[in-house]
């Protein structure tokens, strides 16, 4: 990153969005946190502020992200604290139980909801914002799950869906407009959201690989990121199964 940035992460308490604070805060640059647990957001903090140095914001609120009335006071408040707001990493969200989701509307609509909806607000009113100052970055973690509905996670993917071709079109629009938007998109990474499944093999990756992904995206003002690299290549095999066979796979 060239110049010091002032970076605003929703989910922050995530394992992945928290390698990210830690790389970012060890570069110099100011930060606000919205988390929902109280007890992950105020010990990151300190971890944060142990790492920084004195001259840097690091700084957090508590907060449901499902709670969109507090979106807009939110973003104003990131602005506020930190005089600005350069950077927004968008990382919250959960990994549903696809056959309970399958009997429960309720359950369901708020995994679209917590997954997509709580995302495109934020998007929205950051999006604007951007506009509006002709310049920043918007990075949002999505996943490979969104590229093609599979019958083991699809509420989860087509979540993940919804906000890819969101940001597609977001980039279209802000392109022009000094605003770059960057789709994230791990495979598997070993942190709470996955502690229940079995972790073997070479396509598991840490945290803090993924962090350092998405630090060298930002960077770079990358599009489309799939960390590991090996997923672009898995998923354009998988987007390619012609549909008569996909819908016979175990997948
Ligand atoms: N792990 C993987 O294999 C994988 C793969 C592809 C994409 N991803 C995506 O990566 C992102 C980060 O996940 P992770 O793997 O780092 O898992 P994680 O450590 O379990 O993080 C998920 C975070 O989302 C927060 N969250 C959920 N609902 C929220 C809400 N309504 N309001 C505020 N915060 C909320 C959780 O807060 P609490 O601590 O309060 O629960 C938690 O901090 C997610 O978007 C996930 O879908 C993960």
């Amino acid at each position: 990153m060239s110049k010091l940035q002032r970076i605003v992460i929703f989910g922050a308490t995530s394992a992945i969005a928290a390698a990210c604070a830690r790389q970012w805060v060890m570069r110099g640059n100011s930060l606000f946190l919205a988390g929902r647990n109280e007890n992950k957001l105020e010990s990151l903090l300190a971890d944060l502020r142990v790492r920084g140095s004195s001259g840097q914001q690091i700084e957090g609120i508590t907060v449901d992200l499902n709670d969109f009335e507090r979106h807009e006071a939110l973003f104003t408040r990131a602005e506020q604290t930190l005089g600005g707001v350069d950077l927004v990493l968008i990382a919250h969200g959960t990994l549903p139980d696809q056959s309970a989701c399958e009997q429960s509307v309720a359950m369901t609509m708020e995994e679209i909801r917590t997954n997509a909806l709580s995302v495109i607000s934020l998007l929205t009113i950051a999006a604007n914002r951007m506009e509006t100052q002709g310049s920043g970055t918007l990075a949002v973690i999505t996943s490979v799950a969104g590229n093609r509905g599979r019958r083991s996670n699809y509420v989860y993917g087509s979540a993940k869906g919804i906000v890819i071709l969101f940001l597609q079109g977001l980039r279209n629009r802000l392109a022009r407009r000094g605003v770059t938007v960057i789709t994230i998109k791990p495979g598997f990474v070993d942190t709470p959201m996955t502690a229940h499944l079995e972790k073997k093999g070479l396509l598991w990756a840490r945290p803090e690989t993924i962090a350092t992904g998405i630090v060298t995206a930002v960077e770079k003002r990358q599009d489309v990121v799939y960390l590991s690299s090996i997923w672009r290549w898995i998923m354009l095999i998988i987007r390619h199964i012609p549909e008569g066979i996909f819908k016979r796979l175990s997948l």
